[in-house]
């Protein structure tokens, strides 16, 4: 476990000298198997894997939200011990946000205004500036993302395409619960009930995922909007076929093009978001 900055970029001068290739899986903590997929997924393709636990303050728009975020940390060290992760870096906030330190930003074009950007304002410059300060750390060979953060993918992407990172990604596909339920740290919020209704979101994505191609585009996710409004007491936020490169809303399927449904609801207090890629069989 590290948790000062300079003794970590020490380590991965140590480590890179003896020519290992290093992976790095990001996280706010309150780890479950989704992040743990990420871990071993690097633990595959790299020699030594290093996860962060951070609760990135610029990247919540809500104060509550921040506030609320359950932080289990000795929890997810035994998991991380468990599961034989190499290391754990554990920086506090004024080590990731020293005072008088010049702000920057960068230009995340339509991603900043778009579907999470419009309704989170903030929450991506606040996640570039912290994955960009934990990859000047870490210098990480291969960095792990999860899809069900499926705009975050693509701003990273697009941070390093910027930026010129030397950074490889590898994006991971969503870990869903039995009903279909992505794994995230906020389900933890969720009373038992609230679970199950949740399951209604999943339930309308891959409804939508059948009956792409063969239903009317203006029709589906209007319908599948109404089923789960009326089966649950979920409330969408938006839930929108989009192409997949660009995150730009479908008017009409190409088929030379990919796509994905992506949705954001809430129940009880919680934000949920989750996306399905769409294909045409
Ligand atoms: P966090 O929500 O903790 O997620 C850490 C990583 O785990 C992200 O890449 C996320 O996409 C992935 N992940 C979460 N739930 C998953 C699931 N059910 N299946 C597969 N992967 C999943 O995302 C963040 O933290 C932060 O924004 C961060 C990138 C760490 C920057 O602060």
């Amino acid at each position: 476990i590290i948790l000062d900055p300079i003794a970590l970029k020490q380590y991965v001068h140590n480590v890179k000298q003896e020519q290992k290739k290093v992976g790095f899986v990001p996280t706010m903590g309150a780890l479950h198997e989704g992040h743990l997929t990420l871990i071993q997924e690097a633990q595959k393709k790299t020699d030594i894997v290093i996860c962060s636990i951070f609760v990135n303050p610029t990247q919540f728009n809500d104060p509550k939200d921040l506030e609320k975020y359950p932080r289990p940390i000795e929890q997810d060290k035994a998991l991380l011990n468990q599961i034989g992760c190499d290391v754990l870096f554990l920086p506090d906030v004024s080590a990731m946000y020293p005072p008088n330190e010049p702000e920057w930003s960068i230009d995340l074009g339509n991603l900043d205004r778009i579907w999470e950007g419009e309704h989170r304002p903030g929450h991506f410059q606040g996640v570039t500036q912290v994955v960009y300060k934990l990859f000047q750390l870490v210098q990480p060979d291969v960095a792990f993302f999860g899809q069900k953060d499926f705009q975050q993918v693509m701003v990273i992407q697009r941070m390093v395409e910027v930026k010129k990172l030397p950074v490889q990604l590898d994006i991971v596909p969503t870990k869903r619960n039995e009903y279909g339920l992505a794994l995230s740290s906020r389900n933890t919020r969720l009373s038992p009930e609230g679970i199950e209704h949740a399951y209604a979101l999943p339930r309308a994505l891959n409804r939508i995922q059948q009956q792409f191609k063969s239903v009317d585009l203006q029709h589906l996710t209007p319908e599948a909007i109404q089923t789960i409004e009326q089966t649950s007491p979920l409330k969408v936020e938006y839930l929108a076929i989009c192409e997949a490169k660009t995150l730009a809303l479908a008017t009409m399927i190409e088929d030379d093009k990919d796509y994905v449904v992506i949705a954001a609801a809430w129940i009880e207090g919680v934000r949920l978001i989750d996306n399905v890629i769409l294909t045409a069989s």
